[in-house]
């Protein structure tokens, strides 16, 4: 990937900390009037434009973004590739919902062509929300993946993914075996992990859906490469969490049958995490595991309210995420604000600038990239999100009484969405352009 150069002038908000664990000013950065400047897909330097621009090279092409707020590109840590045609469908809790719309959807999959098209319109959507980054579930079958990585090379953006293990409890064409799990497995992280910008994530679909011997292939994967991203789903819902109790009586809860098969350690990352007793945060932590948020998914398929407090007192890693198509919206902005309000129902907060942090360096974190992306430093990749505090009519109205950032920065998270990109970059190149229809990939 060559990677594109320019300078991007405008508002510049990055977080060097969780503005909740640091004094504000160490944790927020923010440039009224800044620069970044991006060299060959990297960011080379950030600062004050008054002060950048008189240095700056004079072949550089300058792109003044400003009134509008320049920040690192939204990291989604979880969604499913294969559920943009099963998001908002009606009326089921978790394993009927599985069982009604998702898995007859993801069973088209195998065909290549089925998982080309979804990809494109998927990572389309992510740009136009501002998205650079995801975790995602593909399908058992491995042309999804395939379909998935080629989209996502083509365009630049670093994505971590995988092929759902599941063997059974699912309708014959989504399952794979213990010894095919392994084998796609392998010949995919032999095909594309490293590539580019591009890692492998085991990906276990859940415990309801693994045999043990499955679990031990997970795991076999697992310890031969111990840098590797495990994605999952652990404790969303009150039937699942029964159905585990019942096909792993020797576990004494979900999260042991994931410790049991080495699963619970870093970059590891549990969708969802609803439900769980002190013992299972407590292995969580222990574990360096991740503990993924999906408030829409939540609040649409009935699931329960994360406990953010419980989480943070118990040391664990967070992440927020869409979870589509479980969640309803593909936007972070409105992820947050869903959050937001999950969160006031069990009685906590979530201010502006945690949920910004969350949705950039936060999750860059959850998903151990944050040597990489999340925030606008020398050295970081170069993708950015360009956001509009007054898009639509609501939010102009809005921000005519608001007087500081975080009052800006909550307003936008509350009201905001998709039409408030205004543009995203990719790697030093710009990948999306508000009021342009969705231009083709380059040649
Ligand atoms: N648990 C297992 N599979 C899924 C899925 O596709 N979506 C959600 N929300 N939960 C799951
Ligand atoms: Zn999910």
């Amino acid at each position: 990937v060559q990677g594109g150069s320019l300078a991007i002038r405008g508002r510049l908000l990055s977080f060097d900390a969780d503005p909740r664990d640091e004094a504000l000013g160490r944790a927020v950065r923010y440039i009224e009037d800044g620069l970044v400047v991006v060299e060959k897909g990297l960011i080379r330097e950030v600062g004050e434009a008054s002060d950048l621009l008189q240095r700056l090279r004079p072949d550089m092409t300058v792109v003044d973004h400003r009134p509008h707020l320049v920040l690192p590109g939204f990291i989604d840590p979880h969604l499913h590739m294969p559920q943009t045609q099963v998001i908002a469908s009606y009326g089921a809790e978790l394993m009927e919902w599985l069982a009604k719309y998702t898995f007859p959807e993801e069973s088209r999959y195998g065909d290549p062509a089925v998982a080309a098209s979804a990809s494109r319109f998927l990572l389309d959507e992510l740009l136009a929300s501002g998205t650079t980054t995801a975790g995602v579930f593909c399908t058992s079958h491995p042309e999804s993946v395939d379909a998935f990585f080629t989209e996502a090379a083509g365009r630049g953006m670093r994505m971590v993914a995988g092929k759902v293990m599941m063997d059974r409890n699912g309708p014959p064409a989504l399952l794979d075996t213990p010894e095919t799990g392994y084998q796609q497995s392998r010949d995919l992280i032999r095909r594309w992990h490293g590539k580019g910008r591009l890692s492998y994530a085991i990906s276990p679909r859940f415990a309801p859906t693994s045999s043990e011997m499955q679990l031990e292939a997970a795991e076999a994967l697992a310890s031969e490469f111990p840098d590797m991203h495990i994605q999952t789903h652990l404790s969303e819902n009150e039937a699942e969490i029964a159905f585990v109790r019942e096909a792993f009586p020797w576990s004494k809860d979900y999260t042991e049958v994931y410790e049991r098969y080495g699963l619970v350690r870093e970059k590891a990352m549990f969708g969802h995490c609803i439900h769980l007793s002190v013992r299972e945060r407590a292995a969580l932590s222990a574990g360096g595991a991740t503990a993924v948020f999906c408030p829409t998914s939540n609040l649409f398929l009935g699931s329960g309210l994360f406990d953010r407090e419980a989480m943070r007192e118990g040391g664990i890693r967070i992440g927020l995420a869409t979870d589509i198509g479980g969640g309803t919206s593909y936007s972070m902005l409105r992820t947050a604000a869903e959050a937001y309000k999950v969160l006031a129902l069990r009685g906590q907060k979530l201010p502006a600038l945690e949920a910004f942090h969350m949705m950039t360096a936060g999750n860059a974190e959850a998903m151990g990239l944050d040597s990489r992306i999340g925030r606008l430093v020398p050295g970081h990749e170069a993708d950015f999100v360009v956001l509009d505090s007054s898009a639509t009519a609501t939010m102009r109205r809005r921000m005519e009484r608001v007087e500081t950032l975080e009052e800006e920065l909550f307003a936008l998270m509350t009201l905001g969405d998709e039409r408030a990109t205004v543009a995203t970059y990719v790697f030093g190149e710009r990948a999306y352009e508000r009021g342009t229809t969705r231009r083709p990939l380059p040649a």
